[in-house]
């Protein structure tokens, strides 16, 4: 019996795996097992002999079955000792660097150009990409003939054949955005519409896709006067800097009398700078509403009267930012993004300071 407690307690001990285990487990007390067959022998012997070796046999199964019992929980233990010690993870570790993205500059820019003009009352109007050529042109009062139809370098989409209809365009301008503007919530008004046009151009101050900003405030006593502080406010504000504005007789057929308006600047080494010196740089069109475009939007012209204007935030974001070329605005190049692109949680804003 001494001989196979040592054999087994031993085996157990050495076992790596629970297969081993049970291995040894039939070995030693399964149903054939080496002492279940002693046990078997007990019936052979004296009632002396089995008083003695009936416990003692007992007592080695007993054994037996605990040591496999503990060894069996020692494995276990074990394994999952090695797992998590596998699937350790150090949860102080600080967080892998991830590159977040950036506000582009165009985005910003609405988002300054809005700001500004929220502040003297102006709300955002919106209206489609792909616009009638009503909208476009001839509510605008440009109509067919129109060398500015010719001039616009306009994208058209395709009528099926056999459809007479004019083709939608892309729009070409934002000020279709006026009309309907008036359309929806007649006089008086006072909105920008920011948005994206569209021009088959494209060199380094020209890209087949831009963005304006139109304005709009009629009335019934709006003038060029409130013209001219609106955009000079709004400039001064963009630019963090007093800004002089230069107001040129032009003509564009929306507006009567038109304007064309220059902020001052200075050029040094081929850059610009605004707000100071001699020069003087276009940025915008502007005038009192045409008659016919009141009319045309359902405004009675004997009632009601008031300014447009159209500016590019192309331009402005350029001109602020120090941006040189009108084309990298859309190559997604990430070097360029993350360079003039603005963290989202620090962009400048009117209320932060817009010019820091
Ligand atoms: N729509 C003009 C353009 O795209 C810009 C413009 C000029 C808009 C004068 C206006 C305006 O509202 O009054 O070139």
């Amino acid at each position: 019996m001494d001989d196979l407690r040592t054999k087994y307690i031993e085996a157990i001990a050495a076992a790596t795996d629970e297969a081993a285990l049970e291995e040894l487990r039939l070995q030693a007390v399964g149903k054939k097992g080496e002492v279940s067959l002693k046990m078997r022998e007990l019936g052979k012997m004296t009632p002396e002999e089995r008083q003695v070796a009936g416990p003692a046999l007992n007592a080695l199964k007993n054994e037996i079955n605990s040591a496999l019992a503990a060894k069996k929980a020692a494995l276990a233990d074990a394994a999952l000792d090695a797992r998590l010690a596998t699937e350790w993870l150090d949860v102080t570790l600080p967080a892998r660097n991830r590159r977040v993205g950036s506000i582009h500059p165009i985005s910003q820019v609405t988002e300054e150009v809005t700001a500004i003009f929220a502040d003297m009352g102006f709300a955002v109007a919106e209206g489609p990409q792909i616009e009638t050529d009503w909208y476009n042109f001839d509510a605008l009062n440009i109509p067919g003939h129109h060398p500015a139809r010719a001039e616009m370098d306009t994208f058209y989409t395709h009528r099926a054949e056999g459809d007479e209809r004019p083709p939608h365009v892309l729009r070409t301008h934002t000020s279709p955005v006026q009309i309907r503007t008036m359309e929806k919530t007649g006089a008086p008004i006072r909105i920008i519409c920011p948005g994206r046009v569209y021009r088959a151009d494209y060199d380094q101050t020209h890209t087949p896709m831009f963005h304006q900003v139109e304005g709009l405030a009629l009335g019934k006593d709006i003038s060029m006067a409130n013209l001219k502080w609106v955009l000079e406010e709004f400039f001064t504000a963009f630019f963090g800097t007093e800004v002089k504005t230069r107001f040129r007789a032009s003509h564009f057929p929306f507006t009567e009398p038109s304007a064309e308006v220059d902020i001052q600047c200075s050029w040094e080494n081929g850059t610009v700078k605004v707000g100071e010196g001699d020069d003087w740089l276009e940025v915008l069109g502007s005038g009192m509403v045409h008659p016919k475009v009141l009319e045309a939007g359902g405004i009675d012209p004997q009632k009601y009267q008031g300014f447009a204007f159209g500016i590019g935030i192309d331009r402005l974001a350029m001109l602020k930012y120090g941006i040189p070329d009108l084309r990298a605005f859309f190559d997604s190049d990430l070097r360029w993004l993350r360079h003039y692109g603005f963290a989202s949680l620090d962009q400048p804003t009117l209320h932060g300071g817009l010019n820091r």
